[in-house]
């Protein structure tokens, strides 16, 4: 996956683990996440659990993905990171949000789950996200115990906080 994607990538038990690293890892305390409300249900719950507020985006009806234009731009000025969910292997426009998010100096958060093999371009999805996670788990035949975390090597927040790893 490493080669792939070109970047490195954590094992970790579970993909609602990976996204729970993520969200503690990247966002601030009792922020917000802009996110599509199509989505796995598991993915609002462990947004909570990591002490974070779920702001639902307007979804355009053909794909389940945020409509970045139709978001107001006082919620983009107020959200702490954005998730983006790829639903059903249908990618957001990931260079539209990663510019957004860059500009606001947040974190985009990429679920490759239902996209690992979707690419944009000629680039991968997992390859945007400040942090990205993939999982075969909603895949039956391919079910395990077991997803990818692939990790940007630096995350310039908001608050200006650099992070140079793994
Ligand atoms: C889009 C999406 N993200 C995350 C998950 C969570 O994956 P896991 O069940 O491997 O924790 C799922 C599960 O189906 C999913 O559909």
């Amino acid at each position: 996956m490493r080669e792939r994607l070109g970047r490195e990538c954590v094992y970790v038990p579970s993909c609602r683990l990976a996204v729970y690293l993520s969200l503690r890892r990247w966002c601030a305390p009792g922020g917000t996440v802009l996110m599509s409300p199509v989505n796995d249900d598991v993915m609002v719950f462990v947004v909570l659990a990591a002490g974070l507020r779920p702001v639902m985006a307007p979804m355009p009806p053909r794909d389940g993905n945020i409509d970045i234009r139709a978001v107001p731009e006082s919620t983009w000025r107020s959200v702490g990171a954005v998730l983006t969910t790829n639903v059903y292997g249908m990618p957001d426009d990931v260079d539209e949000l990663r510019t957004r998010c860059d500009r606001m100096g947040i974190p985009l958060l990429e679920d490759a789950v239902h996209a690992i093999g979707t690419t944009v371009g000629d680039r991968p999805i997992g390859t945007f996200g400040t942090a990205a996670w993939g999982s075969p788990s909603p895949i039956p035949p391919a079910r395990v115990d077991r997803c990818v975390h692939f990790v940007r090597p630096w995350c310039r927040t908001r608050r200006g906080f650099v992070y140079s790893g793994p």
